[in-house]
């Protein structure tokens, strides 16, 4: 019998997070590996804005050590209001804005703050931890599979039927882990079926909400442009919870600040939750964050480099990958749009590894990817699919160009010793 609660013990592991120990005890063996699988930014290729450093240190030399007001400080939430305003359309109400320490906390109080045990929360797969979350409240999960033909981003036929009856759906843009986006287009059709799943409830039933994780729309790629909820459709301000934070906009991971846009209604509430469970972002960086968000120009200074150097990286690997596919390698590729993902395509599975190793799931192609050419990914499967595909993520925040630059060939000849 375990000591444990039985949620805790039987609490899902993060696969992606295993996989990344793998590939560190290779790295501190002296291996020389290309790691594509983190979704972090190396401080050594991804500084976070030397303004927000020299903030932070200022900060707490003046003594802003001490709790934050549970909800924020207010500069960072006005801040926040000032940004979205500035930069997406929307105009937020200060009561809408809640500040969290980094995203999660805002991701488990959205599915806290309005999901019972029981109700059903729907998710595209591949998506990011959403399985846990669901875990965690003691939800339905309905996994809704969406493939390559649709650039792995869920489209209004693919969810129709999910959302019947359903509590949140779930969504993302620019999305990890495929680095793909919405357009107006599809994300307005998805509202739609949104509208028209709240119109058909009975008075005095509960909505269906949307989360709407927008943690990636600083970094979206050549003429694709950030589509989020309330700006393809208006009537979504009701539903829609987003969830953002500084963490992949200033490749500022450690610094634990985020925040969510919810309805004036949901947000108190689910402010006394984030208060209770105490995860606040710390005050110095809140107040550096705010300063930097309020400054236009070094925000869009700041955006335009950290959006090129991310580019620089995916665009190598996807030429990289769109070569090989051209000489008839077992290799496919899909565009970059936004994040510091790509989504690639290894079809080994079925072949025999140079070392006579049979290479028969996603899985065993990872590691013979790795061990054989120091190229390490995740496989999709770990985004929550329930079957090999053959897809996998390459993330781009801890790599040089260099380093890419290296391993494509190494990876060209693993291909081609993968043999029949
Ligand atoms: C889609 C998505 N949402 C949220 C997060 C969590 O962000 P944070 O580090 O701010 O908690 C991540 C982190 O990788 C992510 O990929």
């Amino acid at each position: 019998m375990s000591r444990l609660s039985s949620l805790t013990s039987s609490l899902l592991g993060s696969e992606i997070l295993e996989i990344a120990a793998d590939v560190r005890a290779m790295l501190a063996e002296g291996k020389d590996i290309c790691n594509l699988t983190v979704g972090d930014f190396a401080p050594s290729e991804f500084r976070i804005p030397a303004q927000v450093e020299r903030g932070i240190a200022e900060r707490l030399r003046r003594g802003e050590t001490n709790y934050p007001p549970p909800d924020g400080i207010l500069p960072l939430r006005e801040a926040v209001r000032t940004l979205y305003r500035r930069e997406l359309g929307l105009d937020p109400s200060l009561a809408s804005v809640i500040v969290t320490s980094g995203s999660r906390p805002g991701i488990y109080a959205t599915y806290r703050g309005v999901v019972d045990p029981g109700d059903r929360v729907v998710y595209p797969t591949p998506s990011w931890n959403n399985p846990y979350y669901v875990q965690l409240v003691g939800a339905r999960g309905v996994p809704v599979p969406v493939g390559a033909e649709d650039r792995f981003m869920p489209t209004r036929a693919t969810l129709e039927r999910a959302v019947r009856d359903a509590r949140l759906l779930v969504l993302c843009s620019p999305q990890n882990p495929a680095g793909t986006t919405f357009t107006e287009e599809s994300l307005g059709a998805i509202c739609d079926l949104v509208l028209e799943e709240n119109a058909r409830r009975r008075a005095g039933e509960r909505p269906l909400y949307v989360m709407y994780d927008q943690v990636y729309w600083t970094l979206t790629f050549g003429d694709v442009r950030h589509v989020h909820p309330m700006g393809v459709r208006p009537a979504m301000a009701p539903y829609t919870v987003y969830v953002d934070g500084v963490s992949k906009s200033l490749a500022a991971t450690g610094l634990r600040v985020g925040w969510i846009m919810a309805p004036e209604d949901l947000a108190g509430p689910m402010s006394a939750l984030i208060g209770h469970v105490g995860a606040w972002a710390p005050n110095a960086e809140q107040g550096a964050a705010a300063d930097f968000l309020e400054d236009a120009a070094a925000f869009s200074a700041f955006r335009a480099e950290m959006t090129a150097r991310v580019h620089e990286r995916l665009d190598l690997l996807y030429d990289g990958l769109a070569a090989m596919r051209s000489d008839g390698l077992p290799v496919d590729v899909i565009a970059p749009e936004g994040t510091m993902y790509i989504s690639a395509r290894f079809a080994l599975n079925g072949r025999v590894a140079a070392d006579g190793s049979r290479l028969d799931s996603d899985e065993s192609v990872r590691r013979y990817l790795l061990r054989s050419a120091g190229f390490a990914v995740v496989p999709l499967r770990a985004f929550g699919s329930d079957a090999d595909t053959g897809w996998y993520r390459l993330s781009a925040g801890a790599v040089s160009p260099e380093q890419i630059r290296r391993v494509l060939p190494k990876l060209r000849d693993a291909l081609r010793a993968a043999m029949w």
